[in-house]
């Protein structure tokens, strides 16, 4: 017993090193500024390993933190994660009061002195229809949000009741209300720059979207950052599910980005 306790602690400390470095080759070069993840497989992970569905999404949290985790020590600057869609309110109601639960109660938990928004300087951003959720979930949310407000190291959006055409239809109307309260000529307002200002994503201060995952096997972007996947938006399917996404399975896709960087910059 004490001797399989030892070697497993020998293993853990090989792994943190080894992550430990690859990390620090790997910030040498390019680093995205900012990365996405579409978590899905939430439910077939579940499935599979004959656990609840609440389960799922329960590993599927555990999964976001880790993964976070290797983003601010790789030093990205702003990590999105769609936590929550419109559509997902058409779920079974026990799935979508499990998903409110779990928001509610690790929201905060994220938040708290000492833990990993706190360690290292990140702030919350909860970008979506809050005012869909129950009353006690927007109260988690204000105040998750409270306590990060002084943060300025870096960002974490969670997109939760969202999607991209909500989120483009209600920049398009915010322009149009400000066109209009002000006065302004609609020929020299309505640009391209002027609708990404008022996206939900943009205002909270997110850098353009470098790098989105998609996990799962799934290779559609469901209503996800959709405007913000332009033309130099490295996206990324990955055949694992959420729960089991990790270190092994970002690096390769950090190196692809760096030689897509690189070659830019060979051929301009
Ligand atoms: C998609 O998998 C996942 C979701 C709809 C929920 C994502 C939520 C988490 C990862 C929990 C963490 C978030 C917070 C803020 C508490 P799926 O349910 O579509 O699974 P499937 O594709 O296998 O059906
Ligand atoms: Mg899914």
């Amino acid at each position: 017993m004490v001797l399989r306790r030892g070697l497993r602690w020998i293993y853990n400390k090989i792994v943190t090193n080894t992550q430990r470095c690859i990390i620090s080759i790997l910030t040498a070069g390019p680093v995205p500024r900012h990365v996405a993840f579409v978590m899905d497989g939430n439910r077939r992970y579940a499935r599979i390993h004959g656990k609840e569905v609440q389960q799922g999404h329960m590993e599927g949290f555990v999964a976001l933190r880790r993964v976070l985790d290797i983003c601010l020590r790789m030093n990205v600057h702003c990590v999105s994660a769609y936590a929550f869609a419109i559509d997902n309110f058409n779920r079974p109601k026990e799935e979508v009061d499990a998903l409110m639960n779990l928001a509610q109660s690790k929201l905060l938990e994220l938040c708290n002195e000492g833990d990993l928004l706190d360690e290292y300087g990140v702030r919350l951003n909860i970008v979506g229809r809050i005012e869909l959720f129950p009353k006690a979930l927007q109260e988690a949310i204000r105040k998750a949000e409270n306590m990060t407000r002084q943060n300025n190291k870096a960002i974490l959006n969670l997109h939760m009741a969202y999607a991209s055409t909500d989120e483009m239809t209600t920049a398009i109307e915010d322009c149009v209300k400000f066109g209009l309260t002000h006065n302004i000529d609609p020929d020299t307002y309505f640009t391209q720059e002027e609708i990404d200002k008022h996206l939900m994503t943009t205002a909270k201060g997110s850098p353009p979207l470098d790098v989105l995952i998609r996990t799962s096997g799934v290779k559609r972007l469901s209503n996800y950052l959709v405007w913000q996947c332009c033309q130099n938006t490295q996206i990324q399917f990955s055949s694992i599910y959420w729960p089991d996404f990790g270190f092994w399975d970002f690096i390769p896709i950090i190196l692809d980005y760096q030689r897509k960087i690189w070659s830019r910059r060979i051929s301009a």
